[in-house]
């Protein structure tokens, strides 16, 4: 099925303080410039295109990214700015921390940060689990979006 990019209303987001998640010990930060390769090399883990993103959230002012982590493990990252701006993605938990509200909480500190830089809509390009991002933030499908950007790639990644 044809992955369409999805809506985000950043005027209507579930309430949610930055810097605030805690879970078994799991917190989420803003990325800092000297983590930059180690948590591109997890991003990796999921494809070389989303490393090349993650990469480029490093170059952007302010760094956007966001970063999951217990103690020195890295568990999951969220990005936005990268794709096109105002494009939330990538993000990725690792598997087995999945279901713990990290994904939910990496989604929302991406999405408030591009609120408070003054935008108002937010967009999820190619959304793998639409059903994830409408149930998070009540993300609507762009009819007519796919292939969208993604056309003429020079990769399948
Ligand atoms: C999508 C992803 C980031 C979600 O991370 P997660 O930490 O498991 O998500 P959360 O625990 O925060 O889930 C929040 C809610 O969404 C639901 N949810 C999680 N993944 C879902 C999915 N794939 N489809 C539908 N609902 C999902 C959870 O059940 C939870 O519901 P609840 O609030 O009613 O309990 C993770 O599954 C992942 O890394 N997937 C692979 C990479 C990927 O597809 N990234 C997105 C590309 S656009």
């Amino acid at each position: 099925m044809a992955q369409e990019d999805l809506l985000v209303k950043l005027y209507q987001l579930p309430e949610y303080h930055s810097g605030s998640f805690s879970f078994e010990g799991i917190k989420i930060k803003k990325a800092m410039p000297f983590e930059m390769s180690f948590i591109v090399e997890f991003a990796r883990n999921f494809s070389e295109a989303w490393a090349n993103e993650c990469e480029k959230s490093f170059s952007n002012a302010p760094i956007s990214c966001f970063v999951a982590y217990k103690k020195q493990k890295i568990v999951g990252f969220s990005c936005y700015n990268t794709t096109a701006p105002g494009f939330f993605g990538p993000t990725g938990v690792n598997e087995n921390y999945r279901g713990k509200g990290i994904g939910k909480a990496l989604l929302l500190e991406a999405l408030y940060a591009l609120k408070y830089a003054g935008y108002a809509y937010a967009f999820i390009g190619r959304a793998g689990p639409s059903q994830f991002y409408q149930n998070a933030v009540g993300a609507t499908i762009i009819e007519g979006s796919s292939p969208g950007i993604y056309q003429d790639l020079i990769t399948n990644q």
